[in-house]
């Protein structure tokens, strides 16, 4: 099971390093056999083996080593972290980032070649939802995707629910988890959106789900704690 903290652009170098000593001195008293996962902005990125029980990953990366990419970080940024996790497809870069399709798919076979364990991310907005083809969307984002990458994990992230505190509902879930399982076979299955302590058992009781990727409600390390105490209890 991959419980994981999408932290999104929020805590500050010194808050990532509050939060992630509380996680640890909580994953040291009460171990955990999950796997365990937080994604912090790329300025509060930190020695990833610094904590040994939680996998720090980035949000993001510019499918590169180094070079002229104004703004972005390359690999060697990560690899000087040890960051050997990353998100892919996240709905806010394709979105508000504008990342098309074709750039992801680089930024995948990117990941791909360093080894990187990735979490790609996909869902839809509401009114793919309201028409009825969220499988035909969901596929097309699936495009220029290996999907035979041994370290990869999909996200089911529906745009609607992401950041509104209402999740999608349980069946909705259950449908695009067991079409995706169907085909995508043993490849870990998250969920994401509006995640929290209310609906999370729930959620990983479904018998396609193999994790969670938590914004809001991970924000807070306490909270992550009990979600990850959740996820703990939830016996498949
Ligand atoms: P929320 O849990 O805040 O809805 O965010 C979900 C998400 O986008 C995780 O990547």
């Amino acid at each position: 099971m991959i419980i994981a903290a999408n932290f999104k652009t929020n805590h500050t170098r010194e808050s990532t390093a509050n939060y992630l000593e509380a996680l640890s001195l909580f994953l040291d008293a009460y171990p955990a056999d999950c796997d365990i996962r937080a994604y912090p902005a790329a300025s509060s990125l930190l020695k990833a083996d610094l904590y040994p029980h939680v996998k720090l990953g980035a949000q993001n990366f510019y499918p590169a080593l180094n070079g002229a990419y104004t703004g972005e970080i390359g690999a060697q940024h990560l690899n000087e972290f040890g960051i050997k996790t990353v998100l892919i497809g996240h709905s806010e870069r394709r979105t508000i980032l504008k990342e098309t399709q074709d750039f992801i798919a680089k930024k995948y076979a990117f990941a791909r070649s360093n080894g990187w364990e990735i979490i790609y991310c996909i869902g839809e907005p509401r009114e793919v939802r309201e028409s009825g083809s969220v499988m035909e969307y969901l596929w097309a984002e699936f495009e220029g995707i290996d999907i035979n990458y041994e370290k990869l994990s999909v996200a089911y992230e529906p745009i609607w629910a992401i950041g509104t505190g209402v999740s999608a509902q349980i069946q909705e879930i259950a449908e695009v988890l067991d079409a995706l399982k169907a085909k995508l076979k043993n490849i870990p299955l998250l969920y994401g959106g509006s995640v929290n302590t209310e609906n999370l058992r729930e959620i990983l009781s479904l018998k396609s789900c193999g994790g969670a990727l938590v914004g809001n409600a991970a924000l807070d390390a306490a909270n992550f704690c009990k979600l990850i105490q959740i996820a703990q209890n939830v016996r498949k």
